[in-house]
C-alpha cells in the first residue's frame, strides 16, 4: 500500500546524511566527551563542531547553546531555571493559552509551588496579540514565554514585538521555537529574546536531543543536577549521537532551507486549494497567512476528526488530530478551543504537516482519499443530511 507521511510537526524522517554522520558514534567513536584521553578528545571535538554548526544556523555564539535531551527539557530548563533563580524578585510568569504541554504543564507545576502564571488568550485566528502580553506583565513578572509558532495550527506569533515589550519591562523572554526552526528564518542576533528552545527530531535529526540557547550572561538554575557538563548548566554525559545528528541536520538546513521551504509551501498551498475546491464545508483553523509554510489545520464539518484520521490511516496516510482520547470519549483540541473554535468543528479538526520527501503525487493521492472518505462519512451523518436539506 502507498504510504504518505503528512505529520512532520510530530516528527520528521531521519535525513540520509544524518544517518551517515552518526554511524561512527554507534561503534568506534565511543569515547566520553569529558575524558581527557584520545577517545574522549575525538568525541569532544565532534560535539563542539555540532555546537558550532547550530550556533551558525541561529546566529548565536557556540557557548550560548546548551544541549538537552529534548524540546521538552529545554522548555523546563528555561521556565524553572528562571523561576528558581529569580523567584525572590517576583513569582509571576506570563505565557499563552496555546503553548505545548512542555510549557503548559511546567506552568501548572510552578503554580502548585506558589508561582502565579497568566495564560494570555489568543485571537480567533490563533495569534497572541502583543498588547495582551503587555497588559499581563506586572511588577512581579520574571519571565514571558511565547511560542514562536504553534504546533497544531502553525500560527506564527509576533515574538519580536513581544520580546521588545518584555525588554522594556525588564523581564526575561523565552520562546519555544521547536516548530518554527527550519521553517521560517530565525536570527538570534536581531530577535529580542533571551532564551530559545529547539529540538533535533523536528529537523530531520534524531529523537532525544534538543537544546536551549541562553543569551550570554543570563544565569539559570539547573534542572538536571550532576556533573559539570554544559558549563554546569545541565549535568549528564552528552547524547553524542543525538548531538552529532543535530549538528549535521542544522548544517544541511543552512545549505538547503530556502529551497526546501519553497517546495513545501508550494505543495501545502496546492493541497489546501485542492481540498477547498473539491470539498464543501471545510474550515481553516488558524491564520490564513501568518502560518508556517508546511502546516494546515482543517475542520471537515459533519465528520469526526478521529474517524477521518483512522480511515486515512487505513489508506496509508499519516496525519494527526489535536484531540485527546480521555476515558473513551474524544475531547476536542484545547488549542482550537482556546482560539474560540466551535467545539463541534474543533472535534472534526485534522492537522496535515508536510516536509522533506513529500511529492506532487503524494498530494494528489491524499486529496482523492480525503474526498472519498469525507463523502463516505458524511453519507452516514444524519446531521449532514438534515443541514443539507435545510439549505
Ligand atoms: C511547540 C513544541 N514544543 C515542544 C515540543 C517538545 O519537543 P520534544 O519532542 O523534543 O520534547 C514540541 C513537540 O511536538 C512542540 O511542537
Amino acid at each position: 500500500m502507498r504510504q504518505v507521511y503528512l505529520d512532520h510537526n510530530a516528527t520528521t524522517p531521519v535525513h540520509p546524511e544524518v544517518k551517515k554522520a552518526v554511524a561512527p558514534f554507534l561503534a568506534e567513536q565511543f569515547g566520553n566527551p569529558s575524558s581527557i584521553h584520545w577517545a574522549g578528545r575525538e568525541v569532544r571535538r565532534e560535539v563542539e563542531d555540532a555546537r558550532q554548526e547550530i550556533a551558525a544556523f541561529f546566529g548565536c555564539q557556540p557557548l550560548e547553546v546548551v544541549f538537552t535531551s529534548s524540546g521538552t527539557e529545554s522548555d523546563n530548563l528555561a521556565i524553572k531555571g528562571v523561576a528558581y533563580r529569580k523567584g525572590n524578585a517576583g513569582k509571576h510568569i506570563v505565557t499563552t493559552a496555546v503553548e505545548h504541554p512542555a510549557i503548559m504543564n511546567t506552568g501548572k507545576f510552578l503554580e502548585a509551588q506558589g508561582f502565579r502564571v497568566t495564560y494570555v488568550p489568543v485571537n480567533r485566528q490563533g495569534i497572541v496579540e502583543a498588547d495582551t502580553v503587555r497588559k499581563a506583565i506586572t511588577k512581579d513578572t520574571v519571565l514571558v514565554s511565547v511560542m514562536h509558532a504553534n504546533n497544531e495550527t502553525g500560527c506564527i506569533m509576533p515574538v519580536a514585538e513581544i520580546g521588545r515589550i518584555a525588554r522594556e519591562a525588564g523581564v526575561l523572554m523565552h520562546t519555544d521555537a521547536v516548530q518554527a526552526t527550519g521553517k521560517i528564518p530565525i536570527d538570534w542576533k536581531t530577535l529580542p529574546v533571551d532564551m530559545l528552545t529547539f529540538s533535533g527530531h523536528k529537523v530531520n535529526g534524531l529523537k532525544g536531543a534538543g537544546g536551549l540557547i541562553v543569551r550570554k550572561g543570563i544565569e539559570l538554575e539547573s534542572v538536571i543536577h550532576g556533573g559539570h557538563q554544559e558549563r554546569g548548566r545541565r549535568g549528564g554525559t552528552e547524547n553524542v549521537v543525538g548531538i552529532v545528528a543535530m549538528g549535521k541536520a542544522f548544517s544541511l538546513l543552512r545549505q538547503g532551507m530556502p529551497e526546501e521551504v519553497r517546495e513545501t509551501r508550494r505543495l501545502r498551498d496546492k493541497f489546501e486549494k485542492a481540498l477547498f475546491d473539491r470539498i464543501p464545508e471545510i474550515v481553516l483553523n488558524g491564520h490564513p497567512t501568518d502560518r508556517l509554510p508546511n502546516t494546515v489545520n482543517l475542520s471537515f464539518r459533519f465528520v469526526e476528526g478521529e474517524a477521518l484520521l483512522l480511515n486515512l490511516d487505513m489508506m496509508g496516510i499519516a496525519c494527526s488530530s489535536g484531540s485527546a482520547c480521555t476515558s473513551g470519549s474524544v475531547e476536542a483540541s484545547p488549542i482550537l478551543l482556546a482560539m474560540g473554535a466551535d467545539p463541534v468543528d474543533a472535534q472534526g479538526a485534522l492537522r496535515f504537516s508536510l516536509g522533506r520527501g513529500n511529492t506532487d503525487a503524494d498530494i494528489d493521492y491524499v486529496v482523492d482519499a480525503i474526498e472519498a472518505v469525507v463523502d463516505k462519512l458524511r453519507a452516514m451523518s444524519p446531521l449532514f443530511h438534515r443541514e443539507a436539506k435545510a439549505r
